[in-house]
């Protein structure tokens, strides 16, 4: 069984049901109103798991009633939380997502807990990181620590997945030096190079760029299009999607992060077809509203 560690955040999402967004100085009623767990190291977390990998997750919470929500659903799905650890001053994140009649999405992010994640507390986890084939991290959680963390897996020869979203400028070269995989979608790979990416040009563009800050394999996902990849020899390939009617296209990146993880093999053989299996799970998460809840089990993913 693969071991997969996942460095990142835990939200409660508020899902806010709207024909579409207000203008500025507009009152306007929403269709409904819910609440899901998510969170991007969270929702990354629970695929890895649900794809069949030993997945234990590093993180924190508030002391609050979110946090024991959270905990029971990680709980439920046998993930690790041994490195999951309550914040007694800051409150379990939050994210209020926007979600319009066309199943597009905005989201708010206030931080909370995630944003008190320090290196002490990845230092506390070296054990599970070291352990482990794979590790996983986004930038819902402070850099310092998501580079303590990549450090102790290069020093293990632990593989290295930099999921980097949202989307972030100026991100050090540090970090992408010791990223494996990188996995932006079209708008966090123009942040991460200046590259606007519209077609296979500048896709290869993009993660030509990418490979001269120092990443090993550039992934860039392009929602219902599919997935788009660039070895370190450079050749590179696309990944088609699966043409499906998205409802709610929340944590479906974070599905195909954690399920690509799952299926990659340690020589990295089989990169086109963890990703297409990753597509077919993210397919599915977009057929249904919420992050959490709408990530599929390894074995409604089969085809
Ligand atoms: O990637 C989706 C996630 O982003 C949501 O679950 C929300 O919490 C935000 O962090
Ligand atoms: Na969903």
């Amino acid at each position: 069984m693969k071991k997969i560690v996942v460095l990142g955040s835990i939200n409660i999402d508020t899902i806010l049901n709207i024909e579409r967004l207000p203008l500025p100085g507009e009152t306007m009623a929403m269709h409904d109103r819910s609440i899901a767990g998510g969170g991007k190291g969270a929702n990354q977390a629970i695929a890895a798991v649900r794809a069949g990998s030993e997945t234990s997750f590093i993180a924190k919470i508030g002391n609050d009633h979110a946090a024991d929500f959270m905990m029971n659903t990680f709980k439920n799905d046998g993930l690790n939380v041994d490195n999951v650890t309550i914040d007694k001053n800051a409150g379990t994140g939050k994210a209020y997502i926007l979600l319009d009649e066309h199943g597009q999405n905005s989201i708010l992010i206030y931080g909370g807990a995630n944003q008190t994640i320090t290196t002490q507390d990845v230092d506390n986890a070296s054990d599970a990181i070291s352990e482990a084939d794979c590790l996983i991290a986004q930038f819902e959680v402070p850099v310092p620590a998501i580079i303590e963390s990549f450090k102790i897996a290069k020093a293990n020869n632990v593989l290295t997945i930099l999921n980097p979203a949202p989307a972030k400028k100026d991100i050090p070269v540090e970090l992408l030096k010791l990223t494996d995989i990188i996995t932006p979608n079209e708008t966090e790979a123009e942040a991460i190079t200046g590259v606007k990416v519209v077609d296979e040009a500048s896709m290869k563009e993009a993660a030509d760029k990418m490979h001269e800050m120092g990443v090993g394999i550039v992934l860039i996902t392009v929602g219902s299009k599919g997935s788009f990849y660039s070895l370190e020899d450079h050749s590179y390939g696309f990944v088609d999607a699966f043409k499906v009617k998205a409802v709610d296209t929340t944590a479906a990146g974070d599905t195909f992060i954690g399920y690509l993880a799952s299926q990659l093999h340690k020589e990295l053989d089989n990169l086109e077809g963890a990703m297409r299996f990753a597509n077919k799970a993210s397919s599915i998460t977009v057929q249904e509203k919420g992050a959490q809840n709408s990530i599929p089990y390894h074995n409604q993913v089969e085809f």
